[in-house]
Formats: structure tokens, C-alpha cells, sequence
């Protein structure tokens, strides 16, 4: 049988030719549903591939191509290569947060300098699977710079519906560079959410933002991937920033397959981590998932800033199925654990520091304990947010101590005086 799109609502069914993002019967948010049934899905199979310089396979996403798209001809894959990033146990990292280990998986380390890219090449591979010659995205700043990516590799037009302030330099540096259309509009994230959708669905153009289930089964691959760096033994902990909720609803679905087809023998709980400022699933959590509100989001961690997601429904799905608990952390708390993460060396952007900030917090909860096994994602690279850090390390950011300061140094153009200095 091949994929199909299918309602987690109402479980009505749509051909994946369909350009068709929500359920056209309840509104409901769809799934890509592959038949498992006649692959032959191994740790063997998966193992076999590393190492491999071919493509599809030698990609981070392709590798685990049974589980992400069976169906698709190889010669029809628009891929960067992406994927291969590497886990990293820091103990720098775990002593901060309380915890005898963490890993943290470095989705910073993709072609783009960010975890999208693997929901790019899926994204965009189904559009030109369609036929499609123009794509579209709202953005924070890390989809639009890899949707602009992946559309330049496709010969497609990328068209991306930007916030006017607030959006990390390096991110929109990506965008312009790569030769999207940019839009800069007066309005948040989630405004430029629902217009990117009205606009495009007037103009006949493909939307790329997570709400395009396709995005989701590139995303999996992260869970594929760490749970294969780890000997596919199952951690205790998944720790993720929440935004849009498209990881977190990934890393559900792909954690559900992987025990489905026996790769893992038991799931890990999912942590998802809000800025305090763009916190609603957290405060839906905490009511019990009763009258979902959205938010006015403020935050440092402008990846996140984002009041009303719009994958809701599959992040609280994905937290059902684990055992999952949801957090929020000052953006205090967050640029602290990104200067801990920075300093080993590794570095990230503010929004991906919510994994280290939130394990620490739910450490302290009581919620994870010290020895559980702890795996979170880091979502986004150190370059892409450089005024964040330099305003930090500067005591420029309004509101935040650099408790972690490392404070740039000021010489004359002396010898004496410098080797003073640094005496
Ligand atoms: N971390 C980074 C660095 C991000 O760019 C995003 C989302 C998230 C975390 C949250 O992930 O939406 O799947 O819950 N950025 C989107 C964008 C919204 O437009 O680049 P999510």
C-alpha cells in the first residue's frame, strides 16, 4: 500500500497528491501514513549504511528512508546532504543542569545551521513530487533560510513572510543570500502564519511550515538518528525547545514508529521547553490541556517566539504517548545555559539553550532525576543569533545578568601594556 494522508482527528484519508494540509471533513491536522508492513526495517538495515558516500542513503534523513518516504524514487530526492550531526556528551553541560550525563545532538551542525533542513528535503522533494514551482513559509528565521536553500537546489521560487523586527541577522542573511523573495511584514510570527497559508492557497503556491505534514517525516529522523548513535538504546529523557511544535510532534511519531517496528524496545519521555514569554503549551499543559489559549509571545529566544502553534494537537498527542511533561524557562535561564554550551566550545542559539535550561529546572522539579539518561536537541547554530551573544557577553541585554560573562579585553597598541594584561 502506498502513503497516504491521514486525519488524527477523524481518521479520514487523502491521497498524498493532494495539496491539502488540514482535513478537509473536521479541520483536523493530517499525517503522513506509510506502510511499514512490506519494509524491511532493521537495526541491521540502518547500521549497514553508515558510512556509506551515495546518495540517498549517505544522508542523515535518506539513511532511515523506509520510515521517512518508502515510496519516493531516489532520483525525485532533493537533498543537501543534511543530518549527520553529531551527539555530544558534555559534562560541562550535565554538571550544570544536575544530571550524571547529558547528550547533546547538535542540529546546529546541518547544511543551513539548522534542525529544518531535514524537514526541508522532505518538504521540498513533495513539492516537486507535485509539480510545484513555488514555495512559501512564515518564519522565525531558520525555515525560511533552509526553505530558501532547498528551493534554490530545486529551481523553485521561495517565498518568505519574515516579522519586520526581531529576526536574527544571521538568519536573514540566509534568506536574501540563497535568493528567496523577502517579505518583511508588520506583523508576529503567528499573523504571518495565517497569511502565508490565505495567500498561498489563493496563488497556488506550496507551504513549507510545519503545518505540511512532509516537514514532520524529515524531522523524525532526529530521533532515528541520536537513538542509532546510541547503540539504539532508549535514553530516559528527550529534552526539546517547543515553538511551532513541529519537532516535538516529529519526535512523537517518530519515537512511536521506531517501537512499532521493534528498532527500540521501550520509549523515552519527551520534555518540551518554552520561553516563559511564548509559553502556551506550557500553560495548556498545566491546565490540563482545558481551553487552550494562545499568547502574545516575548522572548530573547526569537526562534520561539511564538504564541499560537500550530501543531498543537500532535505535540499534545506525542506527550500522551510518552509519558511527557512540559517546562518553561526565563530568558535569563536561557541565555545562562547557552553561555554553558558556548563555553565548551559547542555553541547553539538562545532557543536551542532551552533544552540545557529546562533539564536543569525539571532537575530541579524532581521531574528528571540525577541519574537519569538525558538526550537534547540542540536546535540551532552559534552564528545565527551573534547580537544575542555579544549583547550578553557585553551586559547589553536588558533584564539579563551575564552570569557567565567572558568580557571582551580593551589594550593600546603597547607591548608592555598587553603582556601586563594577560600576566
Ligand atoms: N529552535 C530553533 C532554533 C528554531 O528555529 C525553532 C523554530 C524551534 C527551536 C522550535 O521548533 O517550531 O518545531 O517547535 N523555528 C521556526 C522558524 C518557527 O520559523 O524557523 P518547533
Amino acid at each position: 500500500m502506498p502513503s497516504i494522508l491521514h486525519c488524527m482527528d477523524c481518521a479520514q484519508q487523502y491521497p498524498i497528491q493532494r495539496v491539502i494540509y488540514t482535513c478537509e471533513v473536521c479541520g483536523g491536522l493530517l499525517d503522513v501514513k506509510h506502510d511499514f508492513g512490506g519494509e524491511r526495517i532493521s537495526r541491521q538495515l540502518f547500521d549497514g549504511r553508515l558510512g556509506g558516500l551515495d546518495a540517498p542513503f549517505a544522508s542523515g534523513v535518506w539513511r532511515y528512508k523506509e520510515l521517512v518516504y518508502p515510496g519516493i524514487g531516489d532520483r525525485s530526492i532533493v537533498s543537501g546532504m543534511e543530518g549527520n550531526t553529531n551527539l555530544y556528551p558534555l559534562p560541562r553541560a550535565a554538571a550544570y543542569a544536575g544530571v550524571d550525563a547529558i547528550y547533546l545532538k547538535h542540529e546546529g551542525e546541518n547544511p543551513t545551521g539548522s534542525f529544518k533542513d531535514r524537514g526541508m528535503t522532505t518538504g521540498v522533494t513533495q513539492a516537486k513530487a507535485l509539480g510545484m514551482t513555488r514555495v512559501a513559509c512564515a518564519s522565525t528565521g531558520n525555515t525560511s533560510a533552509s526553505m530558501a536553500s532547498y528551493a534554490a537546489r530545486a529551481d523553485m521560487q521561495g517565498i518568505i513572510f519574515l516579522q519586520d523586527q526581531q529576526i536574527a541577522l544571521g538568519k536573514l542573511a540566509q534568506g536574501i543570500a540563497f535568493g528567496a523573495t523577502c517579505l518583511q511584514i508588520n506583523a508576529d510570527f503567528d499573523r504571518n502564519m495565517e497569511l502565508v497559508q490565505l495567500v498561498s492557497e489563493r496563488l497556488g503556491i506550496y507551504v513549507l511550515n510545519s503545518v505540511n505534514p512532509f516537514r514532520l517525516e524529515g524531522q523524525k529522523s532526529i530521533m532515528f538518528e541520536a537513538l542509532q548513535q546510541l547503540r539504539w538504546r532508549t535514553p530516559d529523557w528527550i529534552v526539546v525547545p517547543g515553538g511551532n511544535l513541529g519537532n516535538s510532534s516529529a519526535f512523537g511519531k517518530g519515537l512511536l514508529e521506531m517501537y512499532e517496528v521493534g528498532l527500540i524496545d521501550r520509549l523515552p519521555r519527551l520534555a518540551i521547553v518554552q520561553a516563559e514569554g511564548a509559553n502556551p503549551l506550557y500553560r495548556h499543559f498545566r491546565a490540563g490541556f482545558k481551553n487552550f489559549e494562545p499568547v502574545k509571545a516575548e522572548t530573547i529566544a526569537t526562534a520561539i517566539k511564538i504564541g499560537n502553534p500550530v501543531n498543537l494537537q500532535k505535540a499534545i498527542r506525542a506527550l500522551e504517548w510518552t509519558s511527557g511533561v512540559v517546562e518553561e524557562v526565563s530568558d535569563q535561564q536561557i541565555m545562562d545555559a547557552k553561555a554553558v554550551i558556548d563555553s565548551a566550545g559547542i555553541g547553539c542559539e538562545p532557543a536551542s539553550a532551552c533544552s540545557l535550561a529546562g533539564t536543569k529546572k525539571l532537575v530541579e522539579r524532581g521531574v528528571i532525576k540525577r541519574g537519569d539518561s538525558v538526550l537534547g536537541v540542540l536546535t540551532g547554530h552559534v552564528l545565527k543569533d551573534p547580537e544575542a551573544t555579544i549583547g550578553y557577553h557585553a551586559d547589553r541585554l536588558e533584564g539579563i545578568a551575564p552570569s557567565y560573562r567572558n568580557q571582551m579585553l580593551q589594550a593600546a597598541d603597547d607591548i608592555e601594556a598587553i603582556v601586563k594584561l594577560l600576566s
